[in-house]
């Protein structure tokens, strides 16, 4: 397929959801795989043929989801702003669950059930305001974040909905952020949902039979140490199986990220600056991370061209000094036609690609075992322009 190309092991995706269970051990539970962060056809195949429910943020993951054979009673339906239209489509699918964010959310979600005539199961995220280590633009459950309803406003936004009969409370959750590698947020979150429940129950919320934990679990990104599963679950299984509730949880990147490699060829090097550049035919749109995040990836060298070892920067060809995959790593055998490997790249790689400089998105290939498949052709140059128009009616008037 040639490179740039994500490459994906889906003997490691298997091992990594293995993984997660067997962490989880006899806790009633359903996982909803997060779509966002990797949503090719045949990764969706292969994680629902392992049980999986889904986690989707949009009008669009749900139609991925249902083509790829997701049963709508398995889907969850998250993400802050959901629009009327998505809201519409998602109950007349079927949908499992749906998540709200805020009051007004909650009433549209009302008023559309209402129009359609159908009682629907909602969930309510709440902000449980602690503070995860992460990324400012990945932490989302401290009390400034944009996300989920204050726990000081939880009673009363259950009470006006429960005067409505279009709505049942079957849920109430958090997701405290990405790439969090400590469980101590995760235990005080669980703390303050399950606190929530029970009040919620108390006041003859009887509907109420989930509880969410949201995803966010760490990988080891460039030789670091991502989250310690069973260290988290030794120390949040007991207080949610006291709340006798079914614990929902929506991992992405621990199920996918470690099993994904961006495939990419050096086109030129050079020394400017006192820093070497090794160019690749990679770039931030096709790999976002690092420009975004200042994520660090590993990167290996599959097939090296020469044995001077340096210590180079990996640039793409972007037109942004921002375009950077990996800096200051000391390698031997980069050279002009060797090839390397961004490493981590299953989860938040292809999913947040785009087009700019017009580059055509990568190829996507999965490995299993002896056997590997193209599961998304390198986009042609038609399809970047695919829904341009054309023929403006004033164009060429005169
Ligand atoms: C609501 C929600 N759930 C789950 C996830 C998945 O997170 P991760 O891929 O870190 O497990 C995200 C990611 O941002 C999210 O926003």
């Amino acid at each position: 397929m040639g490179t740039p190309a994500y490459v994906y092991d889906a003997e490691t995706i298997r091992a990594n959801y293995r993984a997660l269970k067997a962490a989880i051990g006899d806790l009633p539970h359903e996982i909803c795989y997060s779509v966002k962060c990797n949503s090719n056809y045949s990764i969706l195949r292969l994680l629902h043929g392992l049980g999986v429910g889904v986690d989707i943020v949009s009008g669009g993951e749900l139609y991925r989801s249902l083509r790829a054979g997701f049963d709508p009673s398995s889907v969850v339906f998250s993400g802050v702003g959901k629009t009327r239209e998505e809201l519409r489509n998602a109950i007349k699918s079927g949908v499992g669950l749906i998540n709200v964010e805020s009051d007004g959310e909650l009433q549209s979600l009302i008023s559309v059930a209402e129009d359609l005539k159908k009682t629907v199961d909602y969930g309510l995220r709440v902000n449980p305001d602690v503070t995860a280590e992460a990324h400012p633009y990945t932490s989302t459950g401290h009390g400034a974040a944009k996300f989920g309803v204050a726990l000081a406003d939880v009673a009363d936004i259950v009470a006006s909905a429960q005067a409505s009969g279009s709505v049942r409370l079957r849920s109430v959750g958090v997701h405290i952020g990405s790439q969090i590698t400590d469980p101590g947020p995760y235990a005080r979150a669980v703390e303050k949902i399950v606190a929530v429940a029970a009040m919620l129950r108390e006041k003859d919320a009887l509907t109420l039979d989930c509880i969410g934990i949201g995803g966010g679990f760490g990988i080891g990104y460039a030789g670091k140490v991502g989250m310690d599963l069973e260290a988290l679950f030794s120390l949040i299984r007991e207080p949610l199986k006291a709340s006798g509730l079914k614990v929902l949880m929506e991992p992405g990147r621990s199920i996918v990220g470690s099993s994904g490699f961006l495939v990419s060829s050096v086109l030129y090097c050079k020394r400017s600056g006192g820093t070497n550049f090794a160019i690749l035919d990679a770039a931030m749109n096709d790999l976002l991370r690092p420009s975004l995040y200042q994520a660090e990836h590993g990167l290996s060298v599959l097939q090296p061209v020469g044995s001077e070892e340096k210590e180079w920067d990996f640039v793409g060809p972007v037109c942004e000094s921002g375009d950077f995959l990996a800096l200051g790593r000391t390698l031997s055998g980069v050279a002009p036609g060797a090839l390397v490997a961004i490493e981590q790249a299953g989860a938040y790689g292809f999913s947040m690609s785009s087009h700019y400089n017009s580059r055509r998105r990568p190829a996507e290939v999965l490995l299993d075992g002896e056997r590997f498949a193209v599961i998304r052709t390198r986009d042609e140059f038609a399809e970047i322009v695919t829904n341009e128009v054309v023929d403006l009616e004033w164009e060429n008037r005169d």
